[in-house]
């Protein structure tokens, strides 16, 4: 019975090629439209290479820009630019989200060249054992420190310190060069004066991407992913015209493998706008957390007082004053003074720009000041964004 299914699904037309091409990790052949930054990244670089300098940069843009990507296939190019050169440079990336505490970073690193016990070092001692074995191999080290912000967020600046002093006190200068990842320059502020201008002094930002820009990137990425003419062209379109709110690729490519799957769940061969509209039904892009994450505290605090209003009340819209009255109960929960009348309104309007809130105006009073303006999410559950907000601010106040 078992085998018969096993057989019959195996059986069951597919109209990928290789769906793997389209998750999130997996590494491209090619990045469209980064040339310029890439050769930025390159100049920054030149003397790490050419006179053993180490250096330090930092790369910004929101959510699926490319950070992390670009990083990946700079540190490659970087490394093999090296040993033609006859120089060791390792390229190592760390997700310091995922890793979360500075010694499970400096674990990480000091793991790739050495065999230590996982307890009884400090991070500073592993990182001085680590840049050791640098000097010893006459060995360079180029670090991707990714989603750095969220990591000094919660863990404060002193492993960033460490990595850039560490060179100075060990007389090493130069063996690891940083490359720092950030969703904006905003995090620099927590930092030391002279820490925040080595960054500054090199960044390199990566706008939103266009849609233009997306529909090329996922053209690419269908040759690798889907059978040879399956996705209409429509179909990419679409998709791309829904990602470029957020310029994120990342959204494009997942909406586009979430589109193959339907159709192959209707056993279609050709994916369809009808499959991307689907699919967009499913991933609710208006509140993913990476778009809400964007939001400042109080935006998000009004964003949450909005859900619950819609939600309690079973009604299609909020009137301000409404709103003003959810907000002021959801500020005492999370233990933060309600913003004035004018602030608040602030905050509906960028998230009306990002797409989470329908702003209509229905009463004559003057704009942003009427009592009569309704505000409504649009085509998603409440529920979800609701739930959103609250593990983004239950999140929020643990860090
Ligand atoms: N220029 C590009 N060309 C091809 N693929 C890209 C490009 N930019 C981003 N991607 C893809 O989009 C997704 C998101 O990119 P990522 O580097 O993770 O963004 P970020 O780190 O800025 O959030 C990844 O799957 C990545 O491979
Ligand atoms: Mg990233």
């Amino acid at each position: 019975m078992f085998r018969e299914i096993f057989e019959e699904e195996l059986a069951r037309k597919t109209v990928f090629k290789d769906p793997g091409k389209l998750l999130p990790d997996y590494v491209p052949k090619a990045l469209v439209h980064r040339d310029e930054e890439f050769r930025q990244l390159t100049r920054v670089f030149r003397p790490a290479i050419e006179s053993r300098v180490g250096q330090r940069v930092l790369i910004t843009g929101s959510v699926g820009v490319g950070k992390t990507v670009l990083a990946m296939k700079f540190g490659e190019e970087l490394a093999a630019a090296a040993k033609k050169r006859d120089m060791r440079l390792d390229f190592i990336h760390i997700n310091c989200r995922k890793q979360r505490s500075p010694h499970m970073i400096m674990q990480e690193l000091a793991n790739r060249y050495l065999k230590l016990p996982p307890r009884g070092f400090s991070p500073e001692e592993l990182l001085k054992e680590s840049t050791r074995w640098l000097e010893k191999h006459d060995a360079y080290l180029a670090l991707a420190l990714d989603e750095l912000d969220f990591f000094i967020q919660q863990n404060g600046p002193d492993l960033l310190y460490s990595l850039t002093r560490s060179g100075e006190e060990l007389g090493a200068l130069g063996r690891i060069s940083l490359l720092a990842i950030a969703r904006d320059q905003s995090f620099l502020r927590s930092l030391d004066a002279a820490t925040q201008s080595t960054f500054m002094h090199n960044v390199v930002q990566l706008d939103r991407y266009s849609a233009e820009q997306l529909a090329d990137i996922m053209n690419a990425r269908v040759k690798e992913a889907f059978k040879v003419g399956v996705v209409e062209d429509d179909t990419v379109s679409l998709i791309a015209d829904i990602a470029a709110r957020w310029g994120d690729a990342r959204l494009a490519l997942e909406l586009l493998w979430r589109a193959g799957m339907l159709a192959d769940n209707e056993g279609t061969s050709a994916v369809t706008p009808e499959h991307a509209r689907k699919a967009k039904a499913e991933v609710h892009p208006e509140v993913r957390k990476e778009a809400l994450g964007e939001l400042q505290l109080h935006e998000q605090l009004a964003l949450l007082a909005l859900a619950r209003r819609l939600r309690i009340s079973e009604r299609a819209y909020a009137l301000t004053g409404e709103l003003e009255t959810a907000y002021r109960v959801v500020c005492e929960e999370y233990g933060e003074k309600p913003r004035s009348h004018t602030q608040l309104w602030g905050y509906l309007k960028r998230a009306e720009e990002l797409g989470v809130v329908d702003l209509r105006f229905t009463g004559k009073g003057r704009r942003g000041l009427s009592q009569k303006i309704s505000i409504s999410v649009p085509d998603v559950p409440v529920a979800v964004l609701e739930g959103e907000l609250e593990r983004l601010l239950k999140a929020r106040s643990k860090a």
